[in-house]
């Protein structure tokens, strides 16, 4: 191990000129590091410590298997704090989020997303019956309508009702402040201190009702359910929340439940939908991959279906880097990094690298036909004890409302060129939000 800590090089533009082009034009600023430097480089934007980048296979199993105290992510993700609250799964770290992962992660094992499937197609083909014809118009939002609609029922369980209309509502306002365009560009260059209490009263008061319906929620849960556990016929993930005992026999407490909820839509919907909306982006410019799905779809077949899943998730990651803030000395690319610093595995590189993924570029659904997706290769939901709790029910319903879309409708790109990569907050999506036309709805089959 070297003796010495040290960062690998990195761009030398002042931190307020790599925090702009980190904000505005990020795919470009990372494919021009990564020209430069490789797999691995230090960036430093304003108000974070030096932000090291990697996207190596070895490099990518260092960090996701590294011991979870080294590498808090939990502490990288603390500018999200505001919206997600203290108790979130994601802003912890150590016994603290395995306690709460553990508690979590039952709801969320890939056998129980069968269940979910009615929920999924409902809510899609629901929507797909509202879309204009013959004009055109952006999958975008229509997919974040799905989303938000598969998370109220699927994840929070909530059926028609007062309760429902209102927490829709309430949610929409809450979701377009947190994808607000420029408001993650205030925060970087103001920092997150600075960016201050002021500037986040609005996302107070956005969050203050949906607070007080969720505890709402939570109260009529508990009544039905008497002392011990909930309602025997419900099977959505908020019944499993609150059924989840830990190894004390304790279960999450309201505040942890409600933060723990909100955690799940802000995590869960903008990612999906945006996916679901690139999906459609490659898929409508690439006719034969389309064609060959609606045909193996119709046959009865699923393993091209999942194959285009994965690649629109290669080939347009949701999320671009992942991050682990270090509490000591790391050894990582023949360097020992010093503590402090944050570790970024790099997703969009990651999945851009020619010796993975030879014609890296191309809208190939076949190659994950041909070769399975790696565990360090293919990182769209990140890695290790960290790795996305809702991986399986994110690509579950990526399968389930793209074969609505495809058995229900005719559609065809707005514009034959391809959408730009362009980020909204801290997703990435198409820049036009994937417009399409459709030219006609088809029966049921
Ligand atoms: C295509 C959709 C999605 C993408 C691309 C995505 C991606 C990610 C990524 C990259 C992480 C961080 C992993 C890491 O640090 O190594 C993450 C964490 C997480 N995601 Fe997702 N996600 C998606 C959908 C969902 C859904 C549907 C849910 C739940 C309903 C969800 C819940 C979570 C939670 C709770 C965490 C925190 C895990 C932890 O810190 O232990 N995500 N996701």
């Amino acid at each position: 191990m070297p003796a010495t800590t040290s960062l690998p090089p990195g761009p030398r533009l002042p931190r307020a000129a790599q925090t702009l082009r980190w904000i505005i034009r990020p795919t470009a600023f990372m494919e021009e590091q990564a020209r430069r430097f490789g797999d691995c480089f230090t960036v430093r934007l304003l108000d974070s410590p030096p932000m090291v980048f990697v996207s190596d296979p070895a490099s990518l199993r260092a960090v996701f298997t590294g011991d979870p105290d080294v590498l808090r992510a939990g502490e990288a993700n603390q500018i999200l704090e505001p919206v997600l609250g203290a108790n979130s799964v994601l802003l912890l770290d150590g016994e603290r989020h395995l306690r709460q992962r553990r508690l979590m992660l039952p709801a969320f094992h890939g056998e129980r997303m069968q269940r979910y499937d009615a929920v999924m197609v409902a809510a899609a083909e629901e929507e797909i019956a509202r879309w204009p014809l013959e004009q055109p118009f952006a999958l975008l939002p229509r997919m974040q309508a799905v989303t938000l609609e598969v998370i109220l029922r699927a994840v929070f369980g909530l059926r028609e009702g007062e309760r429902l209309d209102r927490l829709r509502l309430l949610l929409r306002e809450l979701l377009e402040w947190t994808a607000g365009r420029d408001r993650m560009l205030r925060i970087a260059l103001l920092g997150p201190t600075r960016f201050g209490e002021r500037s986040l009263a609005p996302l107070r008061a956005a969050l203050r009702p949906v607070h007080a319906l969720l505890d709402e929620e939570l109260a009529a849960r508990r009544r039905q359910a008497g002392a011990n556990g909930a309602a025997p016929e419900r099977d959505d993930v908020l019944t499993l929340l609150l059924e989840a005992r830990d190894e004390d026999g304790e279960p999450l407490d309201d505040a942890e439940l409600r933060d723990e909820l909100i955690t799940l839509l802000v995590a869960g919907h903008e990612t999906t939908a945006t996916a679901l909306a690139w999906a459609m982006e490659r898929l409508l410019r690439h006719p034969p991959a389309l064609g060959r799905l609606r045909e193996e779809l119709a046959g009865g077949e699923e393993a091209y279906l999942d194959a285009v899943v994965k690649e629109t998730l290669r080939l347009r990651p949701i999320l671009p880097i992942v991050a682990r803030r270090l509490t000591a000395p790391f050894e990582l690319h023949g360097r020992l990094l010093p503590a402090g610093t944050e570790v970024a595995p790099c997703i969009y590189l990651a999945h851009r690298n020619p010796e993975v993924y030879p014609d890296p570029l191309a809208f190939r659904p076949e190659r994950f036909l041909e070769q399975p997706a790696g565990t360090y290769t293919w990182i769209p939901f990140g890695g290790g004890v960290r790795r996305c709790l809702g991986a399986s029910f994110a690509q579950f319903e990526l399968r389930s409302v793209l074969r609505a879309i495809v058995a229900g409708t005719e559609l065809r790109a707005a514009d034959a060129a391809a959408e730009r990569v362009v980020r909204r907050a801290i997703t990435y999506m198409p820049h036009r939000g994937a417009e399409v036309v459709l030219d006609r709805r088809r029966a049921p089959a």
